[in-house]
């Protein structure tokens, strides 16, 4: 990446800042990596040959730092509910030191843009030390955690110049789903059927994030009062959680505004006293199984003064329009291919912000890329 930007050969195609660019690509990065890992004509994940198999493996340990972290939480979310694989996940800081008790044939899952962070790559030798298969999410395919890898899935995100990770987070998304996908298979808890039920939902994913662009309006109205809080509360449940933490680090990163996700159903344990009219309340409200649950917590926000700025789809809009300050509708979607779609204009939100804000939106401060120190 640095070698080519040195180069000059990767430039911003007129966008404004590398992350922009980078967020337009998120139709086509989602597309590439699909391309790799599914057939669309029997509508079946196919996976690389795998030097291990995932049919008897016991358990799944994920690890990463940051963004790639929250894609891993969706991944667990994933493995858990269509395959029924136990999940363990920490941030790779705490995993590299926790020495969890695992049997031997584990699967180690590391995701990693970079393949480079330091933390990551201590959790993945610490992992190998206890006979797991080590499995990487990577989008820089010659680093040092390839090298170390038993296997690699590739994301097809191209080179990411904005510290702010995007289009590599969705690609990540899309490894986990289709990993997901085939170990469910493997597992025996997804028929064929439902296979090509998730495989088309994820197909579909292309066209629908490219419609996500018209939303620019909605999204830089949100961003106008967003950017004037001090403090933005982000909530989801589920999937929904994880895209949550992704739009609040997002934020905090690029804005410099104090932001914190919570799961929706947590905030009545405590977060819920910090609300009042001067701490924006974002919320990822899709219309899944959740949603009523979602709802009613809104709704609790909101009779506490909170101003509440959601993103939903065609299916929940009108009820999310009953008490809403201000809304962003998707396209209707698969609920297993939501937390693709919603990240993106949560990663728009904070973008639209810094921009406001007037930041140095490629470069944040005291930020880098990638992260090679512990
Ligand atoms: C995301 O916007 C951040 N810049 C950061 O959290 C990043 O995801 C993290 O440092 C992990 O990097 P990696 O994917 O290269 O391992």
């Amino acid at each position: 990446q640095t070698t080519a930007l040195a180069a000059g050969t990767i430039g911003k195609d007129g966008y404004r800042h590398f992350m922009e660019k980078e967020l337009h690509e998120h139709p086509l990065v989602i597309g590439q990596t699909l391309q790799r890992m599914v057939d669309p004509a029997s509508r079946r994940v196919v996976l690389p040959d795998l030097p291990f198999d995932l049919a008897t493996v016991p358990r799944a340990v994920i690890t990463a730092c940051g963004s790639a972290f929250y894609a891993g939480m969706v991944g667990r979310y994933w493995l858990e509910s269509i395959a029924q694989l136990p999940v363990d996940i920490d941030v790779a800081s705490e995993m590299r030191y926790r020495n969890p008790p695992l049997t031997a044939g584990s699967l180690g899952l590391l995701i990693s843009q970079s393949g480079e962070t330091a933390d990551t790559l201590a959790a993945l030798r610490s992992l190998r030390q206890k006979a797991v298969h080590i499995l990487s999410v990577l989008n820089v395919e010659h680093s040092t955690m390839a090298r170390e890898s038993d296997v690699v899935l590739g994301t097809v995100a191209g080179p990411e110049i904005s510290v702010a990770s995007t289009k590599a987070f969705t690609a990540q998304l899309t490894v986990l789903a289709c990993l997901s996908i085939a170990t469910a298979r493997a597992r025996g808890t997804l028929d064929a059927l439902a296979e090509e039920e998730l495989v088309a939902a994820l197909l579909d994913l292309p066209s629908r994030a490219a419609d996500v662009f018209a939303q620019g309006d909605a999204i830089r109205r949100m961003a106008a009062i967003v950017a004037e809080a001090r403090d933005v509360l982000y909530l989801g449940r589920g999937s929904m959680f994880p895209v949550a933490m992704e739009g609040a680090l997002k934020l905090k990163e690029i804005s410099y505004i104090h932001a914190e996700a919570y799961a929706a159903g947590e905030m009545k344990h405590g977060p819920i006293s910090l609300i009042d009219r001067t701490v924006p309340i974002v919320a990822s409200a899709p219309y899944t199984p959740l949603f009523d649950k979602t709802l009613s917590n809104l709704q609790e926000a909101k009779a506490r003064g909170g101003r509440l700025l959601v993103f939903t789809d065609t299916k929940g809009a009108e009820r999310v329009s009953a008490i809403a300050e201000d809304m962003v509708v998707l396209p209707h979607v698969h609920e297993f291919a939501a937390p693709i779609l919603q990240t993106i204009p949560v990663q728009m939100l904070a973008y639209e912000v810094a921009v406001l804000k007037g930041t140095d939106v490629d470069q944040p401060r005291n930020l880098a890329k990638s992260v090679t120190v512990e």
